[in-house]
């Protein structure tokens, strides 16, 4: 554990102590980082990691890298077994598309999306806080992790949901685990602007990514494809392996890609790395490269058109539910992690989205979510326009599982065929589909 860091506002550098309740800079309104002393940080514990040796070998997940964690050492997780989710070698679609590609199933963790890395390290810092209850605006999984982690930590628990457009599996989870749950007439945006003043007015934590530690948690997804490409600790394929090696760094890959929504995934990842960097600990960043849907894209515009900011997108609007949102709050950051990665963004269709999904389920057996499809769609969208090149060696990231919008799933496949109770009717009905 580090606890030798303070809250510093990314565009003013105004800094505050670290038990301040803030989300937003008082003097500027800028965005928030967690800002360590890295002369402080037990880099050999990190670095022990590639040595399995010591007991830091039997931790696994998001606390394996507590030393990058803002707590002390006394302090005891809100933890439901999140993170060490595996990264899949993809031969097949990585032959077809000439990049060595591979997928870090975030849609493994225990509530099916990569939100729980942010969400132990986000209740476990409420707790520390001694706040009083806990609250999100989302778009279904956010919902999902933080009713549950606030279940464990027996905190009550308020979620803000855009009317009718939360997937089916994610609103199941915030029912059952206890969540007060709101259906907002409004979508995530608003849904975000009511929660922020609720929070304030009514002293109640702030989960959403905008809370500076729910991005400490999501960052050890660098930490962990790093620490799964160097131990060779990879699912499926052959060994050969061409992600460039060398004994005296971890191994990190030419590009990372991945959906973004609200922003704050793509931020924590590129922070995640560029810790790495700065410990010593890896030699390059990979160039951080956020997907968005056509319809909800302001930082790929933002992005295309070199501005500095973004312009909102009034009705977002997409099939891919999860990120369906036209003002995200953490996009200077986002912007930052693409630009200065040497990064790139780019918009896909719900089609594109959709044809992605399928081809992952079926060539590579990762089920996935829409958003997560969204990366594997621009990945294939940006090979063909020759910005990613053929050799590179690429990490998707699959934010979410397919089970959690199970009524998308069903309406893009064939139907299950009906059939009598014979065995004569079943071999019909499979040469009828010969036919
Ligand atoms: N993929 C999935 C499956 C998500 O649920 C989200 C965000 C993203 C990608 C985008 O991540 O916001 O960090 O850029 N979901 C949030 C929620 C907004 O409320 O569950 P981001």
């Amino acid at each position: 554990m580090t606890e030798a860091y303070e809250l510093e506002c990314i565009k003013c550098k105004e800094s505050y102590p670290k038990d301040e309740i803030l989300y937003v800079c008082r003097r500027c309104g800028g965005l928030l980082d967690v800002k360590y002393d890295y002369s402080a940080v037990n880099v050999d514990e990190i670095d022990a990691c590639v040595g399995k040796i010591g007991e830091r070998a039997a931790l696994k997940g998001v606390w394996r890298f507590r030393e990058l964690l803002p707590f002390s050492e006394d302090v005891s997780p809100v933890s439901i077994g999140e993170g060490n989710t595996p990264l899949y070698r993809c031969e097949r679609l990585g032959k077809k598309l000439g990049v060595e590609f591979f997928v870090k199933h975030e849609g493994l963790n225990p509530t099916g999306s990569f939100k729980d890395r942010g969400m132990t390290v986000g209740v476990t810092k409420a707790l520390e806080l001694g706040v009083r209850g806990v609250a999100c605006a989302s778009t279904g999984n956010t919902s999902a992790s933080l009713a549950v982690f606030a279940a464990r930590a027996s905190l009550p628990c308020y979620v803000l949901l855009p009317k009718g457009k939360v997937a089916l599996g994610k609103l199941a989870q915030a029912i059952m685990h206890g969540a007060k749950v709101f259906s907002l007439q409004g979508n995530f945006d608003d849904a975000l602007r009511v929660v922020v003043e609720f929070c304030e007015q009514e002293n109640v934590y702030l989960l959403n990514s905008v809370n500076p530690f729910r991005l400490e948690g999501q960052k050890t997804i660098a930490f962990e494809i790093a620490l799964q490409l160097t131990l060779g600790d990879v699912v499926g394929g052959s060994s050969e392996r061409s992600v460039q090696k060398s004994r005296d760094y971890w191994e990190v890959p030419d590009r990372v890609v991945l959906p973004v929504g609200n922003a704050g995934n793509i931020s924590a990842i590129f922070k995640g790395f560029v810790e790495l960097k700065t410990l010593g600990l890896t030699e390059r960043i990979p160039k951080m490269t956020g997907i968005q849907a056509e319809g909800a894209a302001p930082i790929v515009h933002a992005f295309k058109a070199g501005a500095e900011e973004i312009t909102p997108v009034e009705h977002p609007e997409t099939i891919a539910t999860a990120i369906r949102i036209g003002n995200p709050v953490n996009a200077p950051k986002a912007l930052h992690a693409i630009k200065s990665s040497d990064g790139y963004a780019e918009a896909v269709s719900d089609a594109e989205i959709t044809e992605a999904q399928i081809e992952l389920a079926r060539y590579e057996g990762i089920g996935v979510e829409p958003a997560s499809a969204s990366s594997f769609a621009g990945l294939k969208k940006l090979v063909e326009a020759g910005i990613v090149e053929r050799d590179e060696s690429v990490v998707c990231i699959a934010t979410g599982n397919l089970l959690k919008d199970p009524e998308r799933a069903v309406s893009v496949c064939e139907a299950p065929i009906e059939v009598p109770a014979s065995v004569e009717a079943l071999k019909k009905a499979i040469a009828a589909q010969h036919r």
